[in-house]
């Protein structure tokens, strides 16, 4: 593995060879933080190393991004927009088939860039299209079409506009309907399937990895895990950097969101150490629960329909 001149490992994507930094800055902020704080935290954290980029249309942050790419580029920070890994996603209004691309345009135009590194399809839902809110009502829900969407995620990368393609929240029973017609497989999905991502050379990349704290969805229950505390405690180090090795030694991407500077730094301080096998044995010990149950799908406006429509059934 390659890694970039900050000491951040690469991951290699297939036959293109391109390069993911596997630790990525996340830029989805609950309760937002407005776009001028967004681009300060983004530049900040160029200046520290972070060279790969995680937003999504619904996160508002798009702009934000492009602005500190500019920035980063006039000031010198990096020289060439190449330096970057850039994913962007596509949101569940805009998950027609006819409106893949001029979404993923509209996405370009606020990043003020020429191409995307990697384009994901946000969530494995459509709704009406043209409807933008967040969560999303009952009534504007439809299921989404496979074959019309993933055929216009392809376009996008046939037409330069993006070097990769790959989804967000799939389960392995929609990876699998997603396998069955695609030209072009996902490159990287960013939800917990390891072992059928690995046999399907399909990238597995892990957000909110410290648990999405202070969001109206996360919990403290990972950066106040007592296990993950004493190994901290034991190696020097915080349970959130033990959380985000732990992933890492998982051969898993991860995406961080920080935008404190001391926690950035720490939050990158993660590659010149390992966690020994007592640790990652009571790390493996720890209670699993599903992560995401209903993001997008609970709100004050009521009862949503079920997350087993996305999971289908499974983690
Ligand atoms: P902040 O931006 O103030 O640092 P996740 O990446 O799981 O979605 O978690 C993001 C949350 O965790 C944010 O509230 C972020 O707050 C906080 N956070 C990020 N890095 C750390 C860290 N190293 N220690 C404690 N909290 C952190």
């Amino acid at each position: 593995m390659g890694s970039t001149s900050f000491g951040i490992p690469e991951h290699r994507f297939g036959s293109n060879g391109e390069k993911m930094p596997v630790l990525g800055f996340g830029t989805a902020v609950f309760p937002p933080v407005g776009a001028e704080a967004t681009k300060m935290a983004i530049l900040q954290s160029i200046k520290l190393g972070y060279r790969h980029f995680d937003t999504a249309a619904k996160y508002g942050s798009e702009q934000p991004l492009g602005e500190a790419i500019q920035e980063a580029l006039s000031i010198g920070l990096i020289q060439s927009r190449d330096e970057l890994f850039i994913t962007t996603k596509l949101w569940c209004g805009d998950a027609h088939g006819d409106l893949v691309v001029p979404a993923l345009k509209r996405s370009l135009q606020n990043l003020k860039l020429e191409y995307l590194d990697l384009f994901l399809i946000h969530w494995p839902v459509s709704c009406k299209p043209g409807t933008y809110e967040f969560p999303i009502k009952e009534e504007n829900f439809l299921p989404m079409d496979f074959n019309s969407v993933w055929a216009a995620m392809e376009e996008c990368q046939r037409l330069n506009l993006t070097k990769s393609i790959g989804v967000s929240n799939f389960s392995c029973k929609k990876l699998t309907d997603i396998l069955a017609i695609a030209n072009i497989p996902p490159a990287v999905n960013q939800k917990k399937l390891r072992e059928f991502c690995r046999a399907n050379g399909i990238f597995l990349t892990a957000y909110s990895p410290l648990g999405a704290n202070g969001t109206f969805w996360g919990s403290d229950r990972v950066l106040e895990c007592e296990v993950l505390k004493e190994i901290a405690k034991a190696k020097g180090k915080t349970a959130a950097q033990v959380s985000l090795r732990w992933i890492y030694e998982q051969g898993v991407g991860v995406i961080v969101k920080s935008f404190n500077g001391e926690r950035m730094k720490q939050n990158l301080g993660i590659f010149d150490w390992s966690l020994d096998e007592d640790e990652l044995k009571k790390i493996d010990e720890l209670p699993q629960s599903r992560g995401v149950t209903g993001v997008a799908y609970t709100s004050k406006y009521g009862p949503f329909r079920t997350v087993e429509d996305i999971w289908d059934g499974e983690m």
